[in-house]
C-alpha cells in the first residue's frame, strides 16, 4: 500500500553558541541548574544577517538534495513555525521564493512545538489523496527573538534552528500511523501574550515583556509529560504496534527529564532515545526534524526501522507518528 514517506531530510542551526556560562553573565543562573533541571548546556543563537528564512532555506536545500528532488517539482510547501521573518507572508513564501519553486502552494502553520508533526500528518493526507505530489515540511524558529533575555526561567531554554523533510510516496517505507490532538483549556499557561491583533505591537500601556514567551514551567511539564505518553501509546495502538517494536524515538526536545520520564513510562530504553538537547536546547517544532536528520546522518537510523516521533507544545497541541524507515 502507498505510504507518505519521508525521501530526505536536512538542517541548519546558527552559528553563534551560546553557553550556559554565558547566561550565567546574563541573568542569575548557573551552568549547575540549567544541566540537571533541562539538560541543556548550549543553545545556537542567530548574529546580524542569519534570519529565520536563510536557517529554514537551507535546512529544505539539504532535504531535496537527499531526496533528489528539484525545487521545481515541489508542490507543496509547509512551514511549522511562529518565528518567521514577518507577520505577513508566510515563512514558506519566502523559502519558496528562495528555492524558485515556483509551481508549490506554500503556507505556514501555527502547531508551536508539535508543528512539524502537524506538518507531516497534513502531507500524509495529502500524498494519500495524490502519491504523485512532492511536499516539503519545515520545522524552523528563531526563538530568540521572542525571548525575554532578562526572565532566567525561558531565557536559559530556548534556541534557534532549523529542520526540514521532504515527503512523497513509497511502497515500501513511510508513514504508519498519526495522532494529533489539542488541548486549550490552559492556553495561557504558555504563551506569548502581546503582538497579536489583541495587543498589537507598540499598543500603550503593554508592559515590554508582554511580546516575550510565558511560561508556568513547572504546571507545562506535567502536562508535557501527559500528552506525549498518551499520543505515543494511542499512535502505537493505531499501528498494532508496542513499545518494544520501536527502534528509534525522537521526542520533542524541551527538557531531558521529560523526555527520560516519558521514555521510562513507555519502557523504551534511553540507548533507542535520539537526544540532543544539551547542544540546541528546545527550538520548537525545529527540534523534531534537526534530530532527525542528525540521526539520518550519522548512520543511526536504518533502512526498515521503526522509528516514533512525538511532541508536545504551546496551545496545548500534541501529537506523534509512527514511521517505517
Ligand atoms: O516546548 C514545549 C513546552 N515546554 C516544556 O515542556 C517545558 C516544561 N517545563 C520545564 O522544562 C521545567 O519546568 C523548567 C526547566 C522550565 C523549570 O524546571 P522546574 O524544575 O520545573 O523548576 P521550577 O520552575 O519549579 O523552579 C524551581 C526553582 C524556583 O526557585 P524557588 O521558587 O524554588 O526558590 C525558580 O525560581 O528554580 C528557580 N529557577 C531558576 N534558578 C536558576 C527558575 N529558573 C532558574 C534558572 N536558574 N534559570
Amino acid at each position: 500500500m502507498i505510504k507518505a514517506a519521508i525521501l530526505g531530510t536536512g538542517r541548519c542551526v546558527p552559528k553563534k553558541i551560546l553557553t550556559n556560562a554565558d547566561l550565567e553573565k546574563m541573568v542569575d543562573t548557573s551552568d549547575e541548574w540549567i544541566t540537571t533541571r533541562t539538560g541543556i548546556k548550549e543553545r545556537r543563537i542567530v548574529s546580524e544577517g542569519e534570519t529565520w528564512s536563510l536557517l529554514a532555506t537551507e535546512a529544505s536545500r539539504q532535504a531535496l538534495e537527499m531526496a533528489q528532488v528539484a525545487p521545481q517539482d515541489l508542490d507543496i510547501i509547509i512551514a511549522a513555525t511562529f518565528t518567521s521573518d514577518y507577520r505577513l507572508p508566510a515563512g514558506a513564501c519566502l523559502v519558496q521564493q528562495a528555492l524558485k519553486a515556483y509551481k508549490a502552494t506554500a503556507f505556514d502553520l501555527a502547531g508551536a512545538c508539535t508543528g512539524f508533526i502537524y506538518g507531516l500528518s497534513i502531507a500524509e493526507k495529502f500524498i494519500k489523496d495524490n502519491p504523485k505530489l512532492k511536499i516539503l515540511v519545515i520545522g524552523a524558529e528563531v526563538l530568540s527573538a521572542v525571548t525575554n533575555w532578562e526572565d532566567r526561567s525561558t531565557c536559559v531554554l530556548f534556541g534557534d534552528g532549523a529542520g526540514a523533510a521532504v515527503v512523497g510516496a513509497d511502497e515500501e517505507k513511510g508513514i504508519l500511523s498519526v495522532y494529533t490532538g489539542s488541548d486549550p483549556t490552559v492556553w495561557d499557561l504558555l504563551c506569548v501574550p502581546a503582538g497579536g491583533s489583541l495587543y498589537p505591537p507598540f499598543k500603550e500601556g503593554v508592559p515590554k515583556e508582554e511580546y516575550f514567551v510565558k511560561m508556568k514551567g513547572n504546571e507545562v511539564f506535567k502536562y508535557a509529560v501527559r500528552y506525549m505518553e498518551e499520543a505515543a501509546r494511542t499512535v502505537l495502538e493505531k499501528a498494532g504496534l508496542e513499545p518494544k517494536d520501536i527502534d528509534w524515538f525522537i521526542p520533542h526536545q524541551a527538557n531531558i527529564r521529560i523526555i527520560n520520564m516519558v521514555a521510562k513510562r513507555l519502557g523504551i530504553p534511553l540507548e533507542k532515545v535520539i537526544v540532543n538537547i544539551e547542544k540546541y536546547g528546545n527550538t520548537s517544532a525545529a527540534t523534531i526534524p534537526i534530530a532527525l536528520d542528525e540521526a539520518v546522518r550519522e548512520g543511526k537510523i536504518k533502512r526498515g526501522d521503526l522509528i516514533l516521533l512525538d511532541a508536545f507544545g504551546g496551545g496545548f497541541t500534541y501529537g506523534a507518528i509512527v514511521l517505517k524507515w
